[in-house]
C-alpha cells in the first residue's frame, strides 16, 4: 500500500488565482471541523433568506435518537435563490446552453430572465391545477430545458418534485408514483437519445395502469419531438397549453429549511428502491458551495455537465447548484458518441465550455476510440475537467488528463452520493495535489473514517468501510415514508456514524482511494442497481425458479450484471429463452438493468441455512475459480463445479 508514484502536484498558476489555496484548505477544513456552527453559519449567508437562520446545526446520529436539521428556523425558496436573485445582475447572462441530440437543430440560450419567467408560468399552472406545497410531482422527461424549468417550478410552489430518469420503464415509473404517491406527472412526447427516440409518453400510460397509480390526476405533456401519443382527457394536458396565458410572475412560496425540496429513488442492497429525501435549505447551501468550490467557479465560465437530470449528480451539479451561484450552465440532450466520437469535444468548442463534468464510463468508452476524436477539435477553452460516479482507473484519469485536457487542466474526482447531496471528497483545485485513481480529501465539514467490520476506526494508512462522522448540510433527512428504513441502513452498521455502503483505502499522505460498494449495489456506468431489483424482475418471469445477481469487472461500464438463473423443473433453457429473459429485465425495471450475462444454473451455492453464497458467484462471475475459498459451508458443494464448468465452457 505504498503512496503512488504519479502525483500530480497543484499549479502554481492556479492556485494563484484559486479561491482556495493549500494554505486557505488546510485552515478552513480545520474550522469546519472544530466549530461547524460558526463555518455553516457563515456559509449559510451566502444564499438569501427569507427569514435568516439562527439555530444552524441539530444532529444526534445515535441511532435511538436519531435527527438531522440545519438552519432549521431559517425560511427560503430555492426557485427565488436560483433565478429571481440573479435578475438585477445577471438578468440577460445565459443560465441554460440547450445543445438537442442533433447537431443540426442548433443550440438555445436561456437567460435567467426568460428562465425566471418559464418557470414562473409552469408555477403558476401547477397551482392553477391543485398543486399544493408538500404535494409529489413525478418528472419524466428527457434532458430538456423543461426539465429544469419544472424541477424549479415546483421549488416555486413548495411541491417535492420526484425525477425519474428516462431510462426507466413503466413499472419502475409505476414504483416510484405510488411510493410518493404522485398527484401530477411532467413528462414529453418523446425523447431523443442518440438519433433515437424514447416513448415517454408511451410509457407513463402504461404506468398508469398499473395499480397504486390512481393518485395522478394530471399529466403534463411537453410537445418535443411533435409525435403523435394518445392524449386521455381530462387527464392528459399540453404543457404549452396551460402555460401560455399565465402570469410572467409567481409569488414564492416561503418554505422552511427543513421543508422537502425533492425525493430522489436510488437503489439499495435489498428490496425495492428508497426515496431519497432532500430538504431545502442545507441541500441548497451545500450544492452551491462544493459547485462554487470544486469547480472553482468563475463568473465567465461556462460549466457542462453530462449527467441526466434523472440522477443527483443533475440535481446538485446541473440544476440546483449552478444556478445558485449565477453560472452558466449547458444541458446536453445526447450521448457522446452521436454522431460520432467526437460530439463531447464538438460541444465544448462550440459552447466554448470551460468545465466539464463528466463519468469513468463515458471516457473509457471514448478512451476505446483512440485520440484520434479528440485531437480533430480545439478544446483550448477548457480549464478544470471533473469526474463521478465510481472509481476511476488511472489509465482513464491519465488519458482524460493528458488527450482531453492536454495536460492542462486540473481533474477533480469527486466522490459522493444520492445521499449526500453534493460532493463529499475531492481534490480543490488550486489547493490538493492530484493521484490518478484517488478522490484525494474531504471537502470542508466532512469528517470521513475507515472502519474494520467490528466498526472500530482504523488510524493512519488503512483500509477499511467508509462511515462520515459528522453531519453535513446536504445530507439526506429520511427514506421517504419509511424513517426506520433510513436509520437502519445508514445508522446500525457502525453506530454513531452514517455508513457510506462503499469500501476505501487511505494513503500514507492522508489521501482517500474508494474501492467500490461494499454491499448488494452494482455500479454499472456510475449507476446503481440492486441485485435484489434484477432477481425479483427475473423470478417474476413465469419459467424461473430462482435467480442471483452479482456484479462482475466489466471494461467500459466499471461493473456489470451477472444473473445465474435456475428454471422451473420442466422447462428447458435455450438460446431463445435467454433473450427473453433478458427483454424481460429490460422491460420491467428498464434498460438500464439489461444483464450483461445470464448464465443457467441447476442449483445455486446456498449455506445450510438456505442463504446464497454471493461470494461465491462472484468469483465465478469474475472467472477466478481458483479462488472461491472456503466452501466448506456449502450444504452442496457439487453445485459450485457445475457453474464453474458452465462458465468455463462459456
Ligand atoms: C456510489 C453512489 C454521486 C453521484 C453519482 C452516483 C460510487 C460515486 C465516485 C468516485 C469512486 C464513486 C460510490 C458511491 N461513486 N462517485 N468519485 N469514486 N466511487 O451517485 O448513484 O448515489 O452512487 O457511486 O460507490 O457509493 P449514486
Amino acid at each position: 500500500m505504498s503512496p503512488s508514484p504519479d502525483i500530480h502536484p497543484v499549479d502554481p498558476d492556479v492556485a494563484a488565482n484559486a479561491r482556495i489555496d493549500r494554505d486557505a484548505y488546510e485552515r478552513l477544513y480545520a474550522e469546519s471541523v472544530a466549530d461547524p456552527e460558526r463555518f455553516w453559519g457563515r456559509v449559510g449567508e451566502r444564499l438569501e433568506w427569507m427569514r435568516t437562520p439562527t439555530r444552524i446545526k441539530d444532529v444526534d446520529f445515535d441511532a435511538r435518537n436519531l435527527h438531522i436539521r440545519w438552519y432549521a428556523d431559517g425560511e427560503l425558496n430555492a426557485s427565488v435563490n436560483c433565478l429571481d436573485r440573479h435578475l438585477e445582475a445577471r438578468g440577460d447572462k445565459t443560465a441554460l446552453v440547450f445543445e438537442p441530440d442533433d447537431p443540426e437543430h442548433g443550440a438555445q440560450h436561456i437567460s435567467y430572465r426568460a428562465l425566471h419567467e418559464r418557470v414562473c408560468k409552469l408555477a403558476n399552472a401547477l397551482r392553477s391545477l391543485g398543486v399544493r406545497k408538500g404535494d409529489r410531482v413525478t418528472i419524466y422527461l428527457p434532458m430538456i430545458p423543461e426539465a429544469a424549468v419544472a424541477m424549479l417550478a415546483c421549488a416555486r410552489v413548495g411541491a417535492i418534485h420526484s425525477v425519474v430518469f428516462g431510462g426507466f420503464a413503466a413499472n419502475s415509473i409505476a414504483d416510484r408514483v405510488a411510493d410518493c404517491e404522485s398527484k401530477l406527472i411532467i413528462t414529453a412526447d418523446e425523447g431523443r437519445r442518440g438519433g433515437r427516440t424514447v416513448p415517454l409518453k408511451a410509457n407513463v400510460d402504461a404506468a398508469l395502469k398499473l395499480p397504486g397509480t390512481n393518485s395522478v390526476e394530471t399529466v403534463l405533456v411537453v410537445r418535443h419531438t411533435g409525435a403523435a401519443v394518445d392524449m386521455q382527457m381530462p387527464r392528459d394536458r399540453w404543457y404549452d397549453a396551460v402555460t401560455k396565458d399565465q402570469p410572467a410572475q409567481c409569488e414564492p412560496e416561503r418554505m422552511n429549511a427543513e421543508d422537502p425540496l425533492f425525493i430522489l429513488y436510488t437503489s439499495g442492497s435489498t428490496g425495492k428502491p428508497k426515496g431519497v429525501l432532500h430538504t431545502t435549505g442545507g441541500y441548497l447551501v451545500y450544492a452551491s458551495y462544493t459547485h462554487e468550490l470544486v469547480f472553482d467557479l468563475r463568473e465567465d465560465d461556462v460549466y457542462w455537465c453530462t449527467a441526466d437530470v434523472g440522477w443527483v449528480t443533475g440535481h446538485s451539479y446541473i440544476v440546483y447548484g449552478p444556478l445558485a451561484n449565477g453560472a452558466t450552465a449547458l444541458m446536453f440532450e445526447g450521448v457522446p458518441n452521436h454522431p460520432d466520437t467526437s460530439r463531447f469535444w464538438q460541444v465544448v468548442d462550440k459552447h466554448q465550455v470551460t468545465i466539464f463534468y463528466t463519468a469513468p464510463t463515458a471516457i473509457r468508452a471514448l478512451m476505446r476510440d483512440g485520440d484520434g476524436p479528440v485531437k480533430r477539435t480545439s478544446r483550448s477553452s477548457l480549464r478544470l475537467l471533473g469526474s463521478v460516479g465510481e472509481p476511476i482507473n488511472p489509465e482513464a484519469w491519465r488519458w482524460y488528463y493528458e488527450v482531453v485536457g492536454d495536460s492542462r487542466c486540473p481533474v477533480v474526482d469527486t466522490w459522493w452520493q444520492t445521499e449526500t447531496g453534493g460532493i463529499m471528497i475531492s481534490p480543490l483545485p488550486g489547493a490538493t495535489d492530484l493521484k490518478p485513481g484517488s478522490a484525494t480529501r474531504p471537502f470542508f465539514g466532512v469528517r470521513p473514517a475507515l472502519v474494520d467490520t467490528n466498526g472500530a476506526i482504523l488510524e493512519g494508512e488503512a483500509e477499511g468501510n467508509l462511515v462520515i462522522l459528522d453531519s453535513w448540510p446536504g445530507q439526506m433527512r429520511t427514506v421517504y415514508g419509511d424513517h426506520q428504513r433510513f436509520i437502519d441502513t445508514y445508522f446500525r452498521t457502525y453506530p454513531g456514524t452514517y455508513f457510506s455502503g462503499d469500501g476505501c483505502r487511505r494513503d500514507a499522505d492522508g489521501d482517500y482511494w474508494i474501492t467500490g460498494r461494499v454491499d448488494d449495489v452494482i455500479n454499472v456506468s456510475g449507476h446503481r442497481i440492486g441485485t435484489a431489483e434484477v432477481e425479483s424482475a427475473l423470478v417474476s418471469h413465469p419459467k424461473v425458479a430462482e435467480a442471483a445477481v452479482v456484479g462482475f469487472p466489466h471494461d467500459i461500464k466499471g461493473q456489470g450484471i451477472y444473473a445465474y438463473v435456475t428454471l422451473l423443473a420442466g422447462e428447458m433453457s435455450s438460446e431463445e429463452l435467454r433473450k427473453e429473459l433478458v427483454a424481460h429485465v429490460r422491460s420491467e425495471i428498464g434498460p438500464i438493468a439489461t444483464p450483461d450475462h445470464l448464465q443457467w444454473a441447476p442449483g445455486l451455492p446456498k449455506t445450510r441455512s438456505g442463504k446464497i453464497m454471493r461470494r461465491i458467484l462472484r468469483k465465478i462471475a469474475e472467472n477466478a475459480p481458483d479462488q472461491l475459498g472456503d466452501t466448506s459451508t456449502l450444504a452442496d458443494p457439487s453445485v459450485v463445479q457445475s457453474l464453474v464448468d458452465e462458465r468455463l465452457g462459456r
